[in-house]
């Protein structure tokens, strides 16, 4: 089993009784505004996630990461990230989504650090990458933090409201994280 630890948090693979945390996730409409994926229906689709993470998690080789974040031994989010077949092999794209009692305390600032150290450090990527809505400033500060850039915007149709919104792509390659850390360390 893959477990991180950082000063507050625990992230780790995920077991077959978490799937009332995601089931939770999915019932928050602040998260599925922007995480779509989570717009589960019933707790047996939840349950099916959860199995079908837990089987990708334990392939060899591994492709795909999804994590619990934990927080004094409770799930209060789930942060993910892989590399799709048509990509490089040392690209990788990640997601994240917290329940919202526990928004704005850091913590998922401080589970991306993590997970972005992971992918460079262990999995040596090469580039790494995340999406989010332009008007979701939350995620969009969370890789930002994390000396990631804007290099891509586009617009594309949400689908539960219809609109046309922007949407943002920021990535970091090993080189410049490497650089952000040992600034961050001599500041
Ligand atoms: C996006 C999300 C994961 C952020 O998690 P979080 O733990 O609240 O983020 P942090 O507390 O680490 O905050 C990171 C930064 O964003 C800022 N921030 C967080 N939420 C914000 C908001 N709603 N508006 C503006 N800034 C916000 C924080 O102030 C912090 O910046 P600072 O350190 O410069 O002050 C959380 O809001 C969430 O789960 N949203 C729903 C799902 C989602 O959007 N997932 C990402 C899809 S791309």
């Amino acid at each position: 089993m893959l477990i991180l630890q950082t000063p507050r948090l625990v992230l780790r693979d995920f077991g077959e009784s978490d799937w009332s945390a995601i089931y939770a996730l999915s019932r928050e409409p602040a998260v599925t505004q922007y995480q779509t994926w989570l717009r589960l229906v019933t707790p047996t689709d939840a349950q099916r996630w959860v199995q079908n993470a837990t089987f990708h998690n334990n392939l060899q080789p591994r492709r795909a990461y999804n994590l619990a974040v934990t927080h004094q031994g409770q799930v209060i989010g789930w942060i993910g990230w892989g590399h799709a077949e048509d990509r490089p092999p040392d690209h990788y794209d990640f997601g994240y989504a917290l329940l919202p009692p526990y928004w704005g305390r850091g913590f998922m600032s401080e589970a991306h650090e993590a997970a972005v150290r992971y992918m460079f450090e262990v999995l040596d990527a090469g580039r790494v990458f995340g999406e989010c809505a332009s008007l979701n400033t939350g995620s969009a500060r969370v890789m930002e933090k994390a000396g990631m850039t804007l290099c891509q915007a586009w617009m594309e149709r949400n689908e539960a409201t219809g609109a046309e919104e922007e949407h943002r792509r920021y990535a970091i390659d090993a080189t410049d994280w490497r650089r952000t850390g040992e600034t961050t360390a001599s500041t």
